[in-house]
C-alpha cells in the first residue's frame, strides 16, 4: 500500500461528486462519455470495462453524491462497502478529490476503511486472507496519511484477530506470550504480573474469579514511554478469555470468547500509539482469566477481598468482569495513574439498552467526558453516555462485606455495573468506563474493534 505517480495495470477505484465531471483523459481513451452511464449519487457504484483502452482490466466508479452531505462517516461506510469482497489489487484515483472533504482526509479515511473491511476471521488449520493491496495515484504527497492508515487499520485487525481467535487457542497464557511478542515488535516495555505475585499483592478480585480454571490469571502491564517524564495515563481492558458464568451457569454461553474483546483492543491501542510515537505515556492493562467451574471456583455468598483492601460478597459468580476490573483499576492508580479509561464486555443490559450500535460510555469528570467525546467524534465511533449515582451504589448493600457484586435482580444493569466499578476509583482521579458488550462483536460473529479509534485519539 503506497503512493504511486501514474496508474499500473491493477483495477481503478474513482470516488466521484455528482456534480463533477470525470476526467477527460479517462473518457477519451474510452472513447465515448462515460458521464452518462455512471451513477454518481451516495453509495452507489458503475464498473466499466476498458476493453484494452487501458492496462487496467476495469474502472469501479463509486458516488459519494452530493458534496456538501458528505462525512467522513459516510466516507468509512461507502469505502468499506467497496473494499469488502475486493479479491484484486486496486489503484485509488484521488486527485480530482480536493473538496470540502481534503485529499489529505480522504486517502487517510479511505485506507483505514479499506484495511478494516478486507479483514476476514481467519479459519483455524488455514492460511490467514492477505489485504488485497490497494496503491493510491496521486502527484500531490499522501504517504503520510497512507502510513497512518496502514498503522491504525493493522492494529484494529490486530485486536479483532486475538479477540476472534477461540478460547482454548487463546488462553490466558497464549494472552501473555502474544503481549511479550507484540511489546518486543514495537518496543513498548511489558512487564507480566503471574499469579504467585498476584498473591503477593493480595489481587482477591481476579484470584477469585481464577478459582474454577487450571490455567493461572495474570496482569499484563505495557508501558509506552513517549513523552519523556509526563504522568502516566492508563488504558484497561477486561481479559476473560472464556466466560461461563461460573458456578451461575450461562444457558448459553456462545459468544463468551469475545469477553476478551476490552483486553485485545488493548493491544490494539498500544501497538498504535507505539507505532505512530505518540508523544504520551500510557500503560495498557489486561487483567486475564478464564471463568470456569470446578470444585475449586467461586461461589455465590463467598466473600473476597479485593486488591483495593474493599470486601465483595459474590452475589453472581456471572458478574466477574467488574472483579478482574476493579483490581485492575486499583493498580493503575498504585502505578500513580490519574486518567484512567476502562474497555470491557460488561453488561447484557447495556447489549439490551443499546445493541450493537452504541457503546455504553461512563465518566466521573464532566471535562473528561468532553474530551472524550471529542475522541469519538472526531474518530467517527458511537457511545451514548449512561449515568453514574449513588442511588445505584445503594442497591449494592452487602450485610457480610462492604459491598456485593450484583443487585441479583434485573434493573439498569450497565449503571450498576458501572457503579461499582466507580467505588474503587480514588478521590482526584478521573476516570472513564466503556462499556462494549454489545459493540465489541456483532452478535457473537465477529470482532469489530470497537473504540479503539477513540481511545488512541483520547490517549494522543
Ligand atoms: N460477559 C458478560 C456480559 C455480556 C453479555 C457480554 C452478553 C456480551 C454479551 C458478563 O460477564 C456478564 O455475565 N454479566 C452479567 C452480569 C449480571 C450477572 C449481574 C449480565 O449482564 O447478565
Ligand atoms: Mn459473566
Ligand atoms: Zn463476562
Amino acid at each position: 500500500m503506497k503512493q504511486i505517480e501514474s496508474l499500473n495495470k491493477h483495477i481503478v477505484i474513482y470516488p466521484i461528486y455528482d456534480n463533477q465531471p470525470v476526467d477527460s483523459w479517462l473518457c477519451d481513451a474510452l472513447g465515448y462519455d462515460v458521464n452518462d452511464i455512471i451513477d454518481k449519487d451516495y453509495a452507489k457504484m458503475t464498473q466499466i470495462h476498458t476493453l484494452g483502452k487501458y492496462p487496467f482490466p476495469y474502472i469501479i466508479f463509486v458516488g459519494l453524491g452530493k458534496e456538501e452531505k458528505l462525512t467522513t462517516a459516510k466516507l468509512r461506510d461507502v469505502a468499506m462497502k467497496v473494499s469488502k469482497d475486493l479479491d484484486k489489487p486496486t489503484q485509488l484515483v484521488v486527485d480530482h478529490l480536493d473538496k470540502t472533504i481534503s485529499r489529505q482526509t480522504l486517502v487517510r479515511v479511505w485506507m483505514e476503511s479499506h484495511i478494516i473491511a478486507q479483514y476476514k476471521e481467519r479459519k483455524i488449520g488455514h492460511d490467514e486472507k492477505d489485504i488485497m493491496d490497494m496503491d493510491v495515484m496521486s502527484v500531490h504527497p499522501v504517504q503520510k496519511e497512507i502510513d497512518e492508515a496502514i498503522i491504525y487499520g493493522t492494529g484494529i485487525n490486530y485486536a479483532r484477530k486475538l479477540a476472534d481467535t477461540p478460547s482454548n487457542l487463546m488462553t490466558p497464557e497464549d494472552m501473555v506470550k502474544e503481549a511479550i511478542e507484540m511489546a518486543k515488535q514495537n518496543g513498548l516495555e511489558c512487564t507480566i504480573l503471574d499469579k504467585a505475585k498476584l498473591e503477593d499483592m493480595k489481587a482477591g478480585g481476579i484470584l477469585s474469579v481464577n478459582l474454577g480454571s487450571h490455567i493461572p490469571a495474570y496482569m499484563i502491564c505495557f508501558k509506552h514511554n513517549g513523552d519523556k517524564d509526563a504522568p502516566y495515563k492508563a488504558v484497561i481492558g477486561k481479559g476473560i478469555t472464556f466466560d461461563s458464568g461460573g458456578y451461575n451457569l450461562k444457558g448459553n454461553s456462545y459468544g463468551m470468547k469475545y469477553d476478551m474483546c476490552g483486553g485485545a483492543d488493548v493491544y490494539g491501542i498500544m501497538q498504535i500509539l507505539a507505532q505512530s510515537q505518540a508523544k504520551t505515556n500510557v500503560y495498557g492493562i489486561i487483567p486475564v482469566t478464564e471463568n470456569l467451574v470446578n470444585g475449586q471456583a467461586y461461589k455465590p455468598q463467598d466473600v473476597i477481598t479485593t486488591l483495593s483492601g474493599k470486601t465483595v460478597e459474590i452475589v453472581s459468580t456471572d458478574a466477574e468482569g467488574r472483579l478482574i476490573l476493579c483490581d485492575a483499576i486499583t493498580y493503575a492508580q498504585q502505578l500513580g495513574a490519574k486518567k484512567l479509561i476502562d474497555l470491557a464486555t460488561l453488561t447484557g443490559a447495556c447489549v439490551a439498552a443499546l445493541g450493537d450500535v452504541y457503546t455504553g460510555v461512563f465518566c466521573n469528570d464532566e471535562e473528561y467526558y468532553q474530551e472524550f467525546d471529542k475522541a469519538m467524534k472526531a474518530s467517527d465511533e458511537k457511545g451514548w453516555r449512561l449515568p453514574l449515582d449513588q442511588a445505584y451504589l445503594d442497591k449494592l448493600q452487602s450485610k457480610s462485606a462492604d459491598l456485593k457484586n450484583s443487585m441479583g435482580k434485573p434493573g439498569a444493569g450497565a449503571s450498576i455495573a458501572a457503579n461499582f466499578l466507580e467505588s474503587f476509583v480514588e478521590e482526584g482521579t478521573k476516570w472513564i468506563h466503556l462499556d462494549i458488550a454489545g459493540t465489541a462483536d456483532q452478535n457473537g460473529t465477529g470482532a469489530t474493534g470497537a473504540m479503539i479509534r477513540s481511545v488512541v485519539e483520547l490517549m494522543k
